[in-house]
């Protein structure tokens, strides 16, 4: 998002001055006009090519449409039989791509919003909630026998969006914020806990507890109000609820070495010796800019799992304009794709993988500014016609040849 915005926004205010200096120099009659003239003309051609670069639609080839003749999805089939998850963010149980690419594609769903703490209210009014939605979505997986993660109990980016802003005015107005803010995370949590009992038995309890600015903690409300017991307390609740539900952190890592991921390990080491019920860490990786570095994800992975944690990758996608040097970019994604998700799949404690999106038809970018206007996105295994991308074989086919089955750690 930094780079974005230096990117566009940086370059646009210099035009911006360069500009008003020409109007100064032109008023005053001034010879630097030509300077800034020539400035203008320089800074206009850089923000054209870099406009080109993110905005301008493109269209890469579609080779895969004449290679493969449309066979029967048998992905979840496959997955099923290799004792693991292969799953997919579903936004409404209206869409109609859910019944199309659900059982057979997927055998993992996870809400995208429906179960997040705000989207749960009536009008985010604390205390009053609506399940319908979120339980359209989970009926329909149930009903198919496939599993549902649940997201997210806990998460304090984005008031008024992921948690109701009524949680800022009444911990800024009570007379003990801690006990009252303790009160409300024990509240919904049990509410939500015991509405989805039977049907959700793995959970994202807490969300992004680090900061998107820097290596610490995100200072939100929560960790402001209780310090970072809040994690740990959450995470208490729930197994208090229901002792038999697993229980991920989850978070969205740029990279997976330096500063801030040492504090990620510091918080796992802190909550593994305080004997907090913590199974999981679930790890987002939305490639919105760059895709990751392998070598470092598979050296990551490895610390969750001795620090005796299981994983699971909640939250994929990468963008195809990732991949636009190459000659065939739908092929280096789905290259790119397998070899991260070799990474959980041939591994024994991780027990899924799960798409943020059923198809490119559904995804979160193609709504979210600025991604809305740097099409196409096409960060999934389906296209947007419902046909299974290079990905989706190559991912097939690590499924086929997963040696381990789950294990316990
Ligand atoms: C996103 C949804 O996909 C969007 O529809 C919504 O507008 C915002 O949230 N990390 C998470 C997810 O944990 O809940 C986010 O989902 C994407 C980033």
């Amino acid at each position: 998002m930094i780079k974005y915005f230096l990117i566009s926004a940086v370059p646009s205010v210099l035009v911006l001055a360069s500009i008003i200096w020409l109007v100064v120099a032109l008023f005053r009659r001034s010879a630097s006009r030509k300077y800034a003239i020539g400035l203008i003309v320089v800074e206009i051609l850089i923000l054209g090519v870099l406009y080109n670069q993110w905005f301008v639609s493109k269209d890469y080839p579609r080779n895969y449409l004449s290679e493969r003749a449309s066979a029967a999805i048998v992905l979840a089939e496959t997955a099923t039989a290799k004792d693991f998850y292969i799953g997919a963010a579903v936004v409404n149980a209206s869409n109609p791509l859910y019944g199309e690419l659900v059982p057979s594609a997927y055998n993992s769903i996870t809400p995208e919003n429906a179960t997040k703490f705000r989207q749960l209210l009536v009008n985010g009014k604390i205390g009053e909630y609506d399940f319908t939605k979120a339980d359209a979505i989970v009926d329909f997986a149930v009903s198919k026998d496939v599993r549902v993660r649940g997201h997210t109990l806990v998460w304090g980016k984005f008031s008024g969006k992921t948690y109701p802003k009524e949680l800022d005015d009444r911990i800024a107005s009570a007379e003990d914020p801690a006990a009252e803010l303790r009160q409300i995370m024990r509240d919904h949590i049990t509410v939500t806990l015991n509405h989805f009992r039977g049907r959700i038995e793995t959970w994202d309890v807490v969300n992004e507890p680090m900061s998107m600015d820097g290596p610490y903690l995100d200072k939100n409300i929560y960790l402001n109000t209780l310090g970072k017991d809040y994690i740990a307390e959450a995470f208490r609740i729930a197994h208090e609820v229901d002792p038999t539900l697993e229980l991920y952190l989850n978070e969205q890592f740029g990279n997976y070495t330096g500063e801030g991921v040492e504090v990620f390990f510091d918080l796992l080491k802190w909550l593994k010796e305080a004997d907090v019920p913590i199974h999981g860490v679930g790890i987002q990786a939305h490639s919105i800019f760059k895709t990751h570095n392998l070598v470092e994800f598979r050296q990551f992975v490895n610390r969750i799992t001795e620090l005796g944690l299981h994983f699971e990758v909640t939250e994929f996608d990468a963008r195809i304009r990732l991949f636009d040097e190459f000659e065939d970019p739908y092929q280096a994604q789905a290259d790119y794709m397998a070899e991260y998700a070799k990474v959980c799949i041939e591994n024994p404690h991780c027990a899924g993988f799960t798409f943020w999106g059923l198809s490119d038809k559904s995804t979160w970018f193609n709504v979210i500014p600025p991604f809305s206007r740097m099409l196409p996105n096409d960060p999934l295994l389906f296209d947007v016609n419902s046909h299974p991308k290079p990905a989706y074989y190559r991912i097939l086919e690590a499924l086929e040849s997963r040696k381990v089955r789950w294990a316990e750690l």
